[in-house]
């Protein structure tokens, strides 16, 4: 079975999962991270090299501060908890998003945490914190532009190619497979560039509820999927 290499995940439904409940919304968010952390496990137990999550966008802010200080503070203590197991377990973590505007303290942890893991080979983790896809492509041309003011770049040697080494996930593959969970069938800016061939599976879930059989399940059906890339179908090309 083709394992993806890539899985993305828009973790939604925190809000909801919590409201069902009777609960504040950070309840949800709070039951969340949990779903994140055994995620996290069952990605390297089941052979996916990189996991990227969506876990704050960059149209985030709009929300009431109150909720905005919940989410900060609940990746501190992401971090600051988990930080050792996941190195322990061979995760490297990686951040994209925008560091500008980030409290000091969230910035020298996100920092930390890709520091002290960079080595590491099992499982790639990339969180996308303080992330909006147009805002990084926006970024991108501005970077490029001032690469060709400084005379680095030439304008003619600008590709598709060129153009995602001056993305936040330069290097990194796109997804393979991106999963949203709630219902949600948008992408809420999350990696517009990346997933330009990705396979896309929405489930009802709300994220908190989100388990192993559900990233097994997710991993089946991407296995069934037919991915063309623009070309013929495999099996007319074979006959
Ligand atoms: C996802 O859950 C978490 C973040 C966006 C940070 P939501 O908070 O969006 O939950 P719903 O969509 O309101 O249920
Ligand atoms: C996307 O979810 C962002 C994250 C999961 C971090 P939202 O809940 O913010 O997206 P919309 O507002 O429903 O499009
Ligand atoms: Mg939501």
């Amino acid at each position: 079975m083709s394992i993806p290499a890539h899985v993305a995940i828009i973790m939604d439904g925190n809000g909801r999962w919590a409201k069902q409940r009777g609960l504040p919304r950070v309840a949800g968010h709070r039951a969340g991270v949990e779903a994140l952390r055994k995620t996290v496990r069952n990605a390297g137990e089941m052979g996916i090299a990189w996991l990227t999550v969506y876990a704050f966008s960059s149209e985030n802010w709009s929300r009431p501060k109150s909720e905005v200080t919940d989410l900060m503070g609940l990746l501190k203590i992401f971090i600051r908890r988990d930080l050792a197991e996941l190195h322990r377990n061979g995760v490297r973590v990686r951040v994209i998003g925008e560091r500008d505007g980030l409290e000091v303290e969230i910035r020298t942890l996100l920092e930390e945490a890709e520091a002290l893991t960079h080595q590491n080979r099992n499982l790639n983790l990339v969180i996308a914190f303080n992330y909006g896809g147009r805002d990084e492509i926006a970024r991108a041309a501005k970077r490029i532009g001032e690469a060709v003011a400084a005379g680095t770049v030439d304008p003619a040697e600008i590709s598709a190619e060129t153009f995602a080494n001056f993305l936040d996930t330069a290097g990194f593959p796109d997804p393979d497979l991106v999963i949203r969970t709630s219902g949600e069938m948008r992408l809420s800016n999350f990696l517009p560039w990346q997933t330009a061939y990705s396979e896309f599976l929405f489930l009802p879930c709300y994220w908190p509820d989100f388990g192993k059989a559900d990233l097994e399940d997710a991993v089946r059906a991407y296995a069934s999927r037919d991915r063309r890339y623009g070309g013929a179908p495999a099996r007319d090309v074979a006959l």
